[in-house]
């Protein structure tokens, strides 16, 4: 059985969850200032942990000051997180279609859709790829709109050779079972603006200006804003630290699957039998997804009954969120998002995990071209 994913876990996550119990347990504590410096180090920015990438894009669209009837600008082809942390405020999502060269939100029909009532554009990081921000920002920054990179599939990618996540004016990372770097349930939030960094330490805190107090620069605290609990406990921090202490090895070996599979399938792109990933060139990805595209919805899903019965786990992804049932209360229909319904409805993930062995990458890849011999 080769799952579609699985964490990478050593002594060391153990040792630094164990050592976590010894002192303070709740937020903000020991492991979570690690974090902070590591990151501080790596990417020059200061994080905020919270309990999930969800809760950071809540954040995010609390920070945007988002509210009823307000429109914004994100790609059908996502997670649910990146339209519900907006929908929760009332605002409406207007979806673009994607590039299906990245699956990534099409950057040249961004400005065709933007009203009087647009507010903001969420843009999203797919396969830790990140889209044409640069031009993202000049869009905004035109029609004076906040950007919030949904960076959960994308810690340790770069644009141009910078950080993704720290792209916008808020980033916000995920540190899910799923993603590259681990804490259970977790994610980040990144400001571009100090200001916005002291407002979103409030909202995190339920509200109140704790941190402040806690850094003893208040000497008491009290309610100062809406907020909620997006604090994560610091034994998940302790577990996120030994992963991002081993950040380059796990990198590493991603990567060396990614390009392994990259490699395989390249005689089969030759053949037209599917499509490859495309990273554009000012881009560096994470290894954080291997996809093909195969020709049609009906070889796609042949391929993955065939693996699921080889005991492989190889998903589809995103069912459209404008085809979804509260998508279509929106308004939306199929046919809206010609390229988005096409193409999530032709891809298959690979599995990819660090500690996959070779020989259960070739297994997976030997499996594969079985069916695509066919096509
Ligand atoms: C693009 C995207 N956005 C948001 C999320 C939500 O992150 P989390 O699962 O940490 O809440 C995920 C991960 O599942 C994701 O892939």
């Amino acid at each position: 059985m080769i799952p579609f994913n699985r964490a990478s876990i050593t002594e060391k996550e153990k040792e630094y969850i164990l050592d976590s119990l010894n002192s303070k347990i709740c937020g903000d504590g020991k492991y979570t200032k690690k974090v902070n410096e590591w990151f501080k180090d790596k990417i020059d920015a200061d994080i905020l942990l919270t309990t999930s990438g969800t809760s950071a894009l809540e954040m995010a669209a609390l920070l945007c000051e988002l509210k009823e009837g307000d429109e914004v600008i994100a790609p059908s082809y996502t997670f649910v997180s990146t339209v519900n942390a907006f929908a929760l405020r009332g605002a409406i999502p207007v979806f673009v279609d994607v590039d299906p060269k990245t699956m990534n939100m099409d950057v040249n029909k961004i400005e065709e859709k933007i009203t009087d009532k647009t507010k903001a554009i969420f843009v999203v990081d797919y396969a830790g790829v990140v889209p044409d921000i640069d031009k993202v920002k000049e869009i905004a920054k035109k029609h004076n709109l906040y950007v919030v990179e949904d960076a959960a599939q994308a810690v340790g990618s770069k644009y141009k050779g910078r950080p993704a996540g720290t792209l916008a004016d808020f980033g916000c990372y995920s540190f899910h079972e799923t993603k590259n770097y681990v804490m259970g349930e977790g994610g980040a939030l990144i400001t571009s603006k100090e200001e916005d960094f002291l407002k979103a330490e409030i909202i995190r805190e339920k509200g109140t200006n704790r941190s402040q107090f806690i850094k003893g620069y208040v000497d008491k605290y009290t309610w100062n804003d809406i907020g909620s609990s997006y604090l994560p406990s610091d034994i998940l921090a302790a577990l996120l630290y030994g992963q991002l202490e081993r950040f380059d090895e796990i990198m590493q070996k991603r990567m060396n699957i990614w390009n392994k599979y990259n490699e395989f399938f390249e005689k089969y792109e030759k053949e037209n039998k599917v499509i490859r990933p495309y990273i554009p060139s000012e881009c560096e990805h994470n290894a954080h997804m291997y996809y093909l595209i195969l020709p049609t919805e009906e070889k796609r899903d042949e391929l993955i009954a065939y693996l699921k019965n080889q005991e492989i786990g190889a998903p589809f992804h995103y069912i459209p969120l404008h085809l979804s049932p509260v998508g279509e209360r929106y308004g939306y229909k199929k046919g809206d998002l010609p390229y988005t319904e096409e193409y999530s409805s032709r891809l298959i993930r690979l599995p990819l995990f660090a500690d996959m062995t070779d020989e259960e990458v070739d297994l997976v890849c030997n499996e594969t071209a079985k069916v695509l011999e066919k096509i």
